[in-house]
């Protein structure tokens, strides 16, 4: 059933919102390309919604336009948009059955014949079976499939969906965030998802933009934003960051040469968000499963070329798949460790002397400038 029609482009110039003398969206520049899953992920208040309104025509922009395909839509009624929007609270209604609320739409338009694409549409997201059923005999996952088709079988050319999965407990999340990303795939058609829940915009996205306080602060692939942070708040915002404030000592080819409490770091000039003059300063971060931990005893086996650094393990906890170690480092107070669980050394635990060393290609530098605790908060 995939959508042949182009023009699924959505482009946002300079659009903001503003609320008396409060900004909620600054002047934004988006493109979301045609057929992509394009993720909003912020925290509470950062404007997901209200960009999403615009987009939807149910907020009226301060400035700016948006355009669908080649069609500036900025003028146009939500309902003239080739648009449609699912919202967490779904509310079909209640007194009609599955079939009946996903043929709502084309009933509307005065389509008669609606047998074969209702029964298409509930096929796409397998509730076949559930056809006869009342809203309130389904599951909350069930009920969001149909809110789903209830918005597919209008054919938008773009599909906004804000936060439809968080009334869902975490299993049911996951499961429809692979089923959400399925129908994605089969129909082809633009979606545009916001959420704050960074593993499910990772999960899902094929593109996220990490908004923060009414700007999008960084935008790209799910690994790219992972492993290339350009700022502190996207590093801790997607998953965790460990930070270590150094100083530029030198430069030899690509490698940056930092000095950190006595020892010494490299980092490439190419994962470097930062000016690096010799001298100058720059956090140092480093992902927690990216870490080796070897006992102090041990430290003559580490091989030659890592980064390391010395520390005592101030805190351990298994979780099963690995362990997650809290290590205090003269660096960093609360350096975070996660440890796959292969092969555990009995000898570390909480006051072990440790060290602590990595690949330096894992490495990235950020502007010194900044908070280095930047969205810790905001992703708890
Ligand atoms: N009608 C309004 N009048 C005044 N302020 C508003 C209005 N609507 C939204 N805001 C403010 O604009 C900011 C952005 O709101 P928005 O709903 O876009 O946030 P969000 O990112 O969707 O947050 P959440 O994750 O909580 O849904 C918030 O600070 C909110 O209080
Ligand atoms: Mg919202």
């Amino acid at each position: 059933m995939k959508t042949t029609s182009s023009g699924g482009d959505v482009r946002l110039t300079g659009i903001s919102k503003t609320y008396g003398s409060f900004t909620a969206v600054h002047p934004l520049d988006l493109t979301v390309p045609q057929g992509s899953f394009f993720a909003l992920l912020g925290a509470s208040g950062c404007g997901k919604t209200t960009t999403l309104r615009m987009i939807a025509g149910l907020e009226e922009p301060s400035s700016g336009t948006v355009h669908l395909g080649e069609q500036d839509v900025t003028a146009l009624p939500p309902y003239k948009r080739p648009v449609n929007t699912v919202f967490q609270s779904y509310a079909l209604f209640p007194h009609l059955d599955i079939f009946e609320n996903v043929a709502f739409g084309l009933r509307r338009r005065g389509i008669r014949s609606v047998k074969k694409q209702v029964e298409d549409m509930l096929e796409l997201v397998q509730l076949g079976e559930q056809a006869r059923k009342k809203p309130h005999q389904l599951s909350g996952g069930q009920q969001q499939r149909v809110a789903v088709a209830r918005a597919l079988i209008n054919h938008p050319k773009v599909l906004l969906l804000d936060e439809p999965l968080g009334a869902l407990d975490l299993k049911l999340r996951r499961q429809m965030q692979l089923e959400l990303k399925r129908i994605q795939t089969e129909v082809g058609i633009t979606f545009v998802h916001v959420t704050h829940d960074q593993e499910e915009a990772m999960t899902m996205a094929d593109t996220i933009a990490v908004m923060n306080a009414g700007r999008v602060e960084q935008l790209g692939s799910p690994t790219d934003l992972y492993e290339n942070p350009r700022t502190t708040f996207v590093a801790n915002f997607l998953g965790t960051s460990n930070f270590i404030e150094a100083e530029i000592d030198s430069k030899s080819g690509d490698e940056i040469v930092l000095k950190a409490g006595g020892g010494k770091l490299v980092l490439s000039e190419a994962r470097c968000g930062a000016p690096a003059p010799t001298g100058g300063r720059v956090l140092v971060g480093v992902r927690p499963e990216k870490i080796s931990l070897t006992h102090a005893d041990d430290a003559g086996e580490i091989p030659e070329g890592r980064n390391r650094i010395t520390g005592k393990i101030a805190d351990s906890s298994f979780i099963g798949v690995s362990t997650q170690y809290v290590v205090d480092s003269p660096v960093c107070s609360d350096f975070e460790v996660y440890a796959q669980n292969i092969d555990r050394d009995p000898r570390l635990v909480p006051g072990a002397e440790v060290v602590l060393h990595w690949n330096p290609a894992h490495t990235f530098g950020l502007d010194a400038s900044q908070d280095a605790e930047a969205g810790v908060e905001e992703a708890a």
